[in-house]
């Protein structure tokens, strides 16, 4: 949900800023704008609806000149997106700016009293009361007067400011939204997240909650808490591609990320498993601490939390320890019942989803210990977790998440495995055997995309369609949800999932000559149930496609497309399954004419609640 950034150094600053909004683009793409201090010290201010080319298209018109500036791409939470709304916001005396990620709770109240105070507004969003604030409470030092400002600040928010006053400075806050600083000898960054800033150095500095930063022209970032006392940098290293970020070639990053699956899990596989076992050091407890753990909570929210339906499945089968898996914005407001016997695994890509960040703070204030499985270095998830597992999969542009996604069932796999080795629930003989079959999969993922012209061969069942229904059982009921969020996100077209068993019980109404059904059927132990529901569809005229094992001629009679999955263990379908179920949604997507990589609505990092 937006994406801020800030530059001051040496170098004209306008394309160093624009190129960082287009990596940040997908946090947010309803409208952009950038300001820059020019040599008079005068703000000089362009902002445009719609993405962040419009703005650079304009810029490239009337290009902006000054080597100290901030820039943001919107989501819009608070007023419509148009140019009004867009940030960043100048005070009424047009000699401060503020661009802000978050979302600020208490703008209402402090609206009125500035309003009050002759503060003129120029926008409907909550955001522009922090730069009429820092006008009016302005010290002479911009960062001082930010850390007062922020005390009368209620919700969450990553702010870069700057003014006319201190040329050269740019002062910046985070609470509750990311924010990753780096000095480097080309002059000081800010961004909402270290992808913007990876061209410029591999060494980055998440900011903490409650923590403010000066950057200043000679490249360097002085760190502070809110009574300004001077923190050490804790800088990360980042070792991702900074072409992990790019398209390469391909039309789109959805289909970048998906056909990356194979070197993705690989990667993630060849970092925790050596020699026939599991190395999750994250999880390092001693024999008696692993018996110890009586429950586990899951926390994640969309994509994640079907990924933690997966492990729920996985470590009760295996580890025999009862799980407790919703969605985070449900367990945040539920009676959890967890001590220090309970594990919590948060699950986000992002590592900075609201929920999931609150939910995971509540687990661990109970006693719980709290492992992260996030792909993002420094995340919050990250810094605030006990443990953490990194998917590793490179960055993920695309709105939709699918590398993640594979790379969460995989990483949820080898935690259920430590786990069952752990309390001596399975041998080291068939954990090495999991372990083959695993590795197995990234070739299985490989053969897929070989074979993608079955799941555009599948899409074609959707043309016209205004509903559908996506269906499975065990544990692929969880791939079963995780295709309808897919194609609904970004084909726009409606699609509901169920587990295959309760669909008999009411949806089963819905569906009509025509009406599209998606099983996902490999050959389990639950395969003959499952064709018995693709009988009572087809028997309704539904048009049914499969996923269903390679040779499994039993069901054939029953759909009229198959994407044919090739040989796994049982319960590494949802692995596969997942990869042609991503295809199908990009191609219905595509022939509807959407932007698969920026679906409407949607950002790709959900920092509010
Ligand atoms: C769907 C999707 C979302 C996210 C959800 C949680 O493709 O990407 O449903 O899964 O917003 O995000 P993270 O995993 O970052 O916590």
């Amino acid at each position: 949900m937006c994406g801020v950034m800030g530059y001051t150094g040496p170098k004209e600053a306008e394309q160093l800023l624009l190129d960082g909004l287009f990596a940040l683009e997908y946090r947010g793409y309803d409208s952009a704008g950038i300001a820059v201090l020019d040599e008079s010290a005068h703000i000089k201010m362009v902002k445009r609806l719609g993405k962040v080319q419009m703005l650079s298209d304009s810029l490239k018109k009337k290009p902006l000149h000054g080597t100290c500036g901030i820039a943001h791409t919107r989501w819009a939470t608070h007023g419509v997106p148009s140019e009004r709304n867009a940030h960043p916001f100048l005070d009424c005396s047009k000699r401060i700016v503020v661009a802000h990620n978050g979302i600020i709770e208490n703008y209402a109240d402090l609206k009125t009293e500035l309003r009050a105070q002759g503060h003129v507004f120029t926008s409907d969003t909550d955001s522009e009361v922090v730069t009429h604030l820092v006008e009016s409470m302005y010290d002479g030092s911009l960062v001082s007067t930010l850390r007062k400002v922020c005390m009368r600040l209620e919700g969450a928010w990553a702010l870069v400011a700057m003014c006319s006053m201190e040329p050269g400075t740019i002062a910046v806050a985070r609470k509750g939204s990311p924010l990753v600083v780096a000095p480097t000898p080309e002059g000081a960054f800010a961004a909402s997240d270290l992808t913007a800033l990876a061209p410029h150095t591999s060494d980055v500095i998440p900011l903490t909650d409650g923590q403010f930063a000066t950057l200043s022209q000679d490249g360097t970032v002085t760190i502070t808490t809110i009574d300004g006392t001077v923190v050490e940098p804790e800088p990360i290293h980042i070792d991702w591609d900074v072409s992990s970020a790019t398209l390469g070639g391909y039309p789109d990053f959805m289909k970048k990320e998906i056909s990356e699956q194979p070197q993705a899990l690989s990667r993630l596989l060849a970092s925790r498993v050596a020699s026939g076992t599991v190395e999750l050091d994250e999880l390092s407890m001693d024999g008696a601490a692993l018996l110890n753990i009586n429950r586990i909570y899951i926390v994640a929210c969309g994509t994640s939390y079907h990924a933690g339906l997966y492990a729920k499945k996985l470590i009760e089968r295996w580890a025999r320890i009862p799980v407790e898996v919703d969605v985070a914005s449900e367990m945040l407001y539920d009676e959890v019942l967890a001590d220090e016997h309970t594990l919590c695994l948060a699950i986000t890509q992002s590592g900075e989803t609201a929920e999931t960040l609150l939910c995971s703070r509540k687990l661990r204030r109970m006693g719980a210990k709290v492992i992260a499985i996030t792909n993002v270095l420094g995340s919050t998830v990250a810094t605030e977790a006990d443990g953490v597992i990194y998917l590793q999969s490179g960055p993920e542009v695309s709105v939709a998440s699918t590398k993640a996604y594979t790379a969460m069932l995989v990483a949820s796999a080898l935690v259920a495995l430590f786990l069952a080795h752990g309390r001596g629930l399975m041998g080291s003989g068939e954990i090495a055997q999991r372990l083959a079959e695993l590795e197995r999969v990234p070739a299985a993922v490989a053969e897929i995309l070989d074979r993608q012209g079955l799941a555009k061969e599948a899409a074609s069942v959707f043309e016209g369609a205004t509903s559908s229904l996506f269906l499975g059982r065990g544990l692929n009921s969880a791939s079963a949800r995780e295709g309808a969020l897919k194609l609904k996100e970004i084909s726009y077209l409606h699609a509901e999932a169920y587990p295959s068993g309760e669909m008999k019980h009411g949806p089963i109404a819905v569906i009509d000559k025509g009406y599209p059904v998606v099983f996902v059927v490999p050959q389990d132990d639950v395969h003959a149930k499952t064709l018995s529901n693709m009988a009572e569809v087809l028997a309704r005229g539904a048009d049914v496609v499969a996923v269903a094992s390679d040779g499994d001629a039993e069901v054939l009679p029953y759909a009229q497309h198959i994407m044919w999955l090739p040989p796994t263990a049982e319960w590494l379908t949802p692995i596969t399954s997942a990869v042609y179920l991503q295809l199908m949604a990009r191609y219905v997507a595509l022939s509807r004419g959407c932007n698969v990589d920026r679906p409407r609505n949607l950002a790709k990092s959900v920092t509010t609640e």
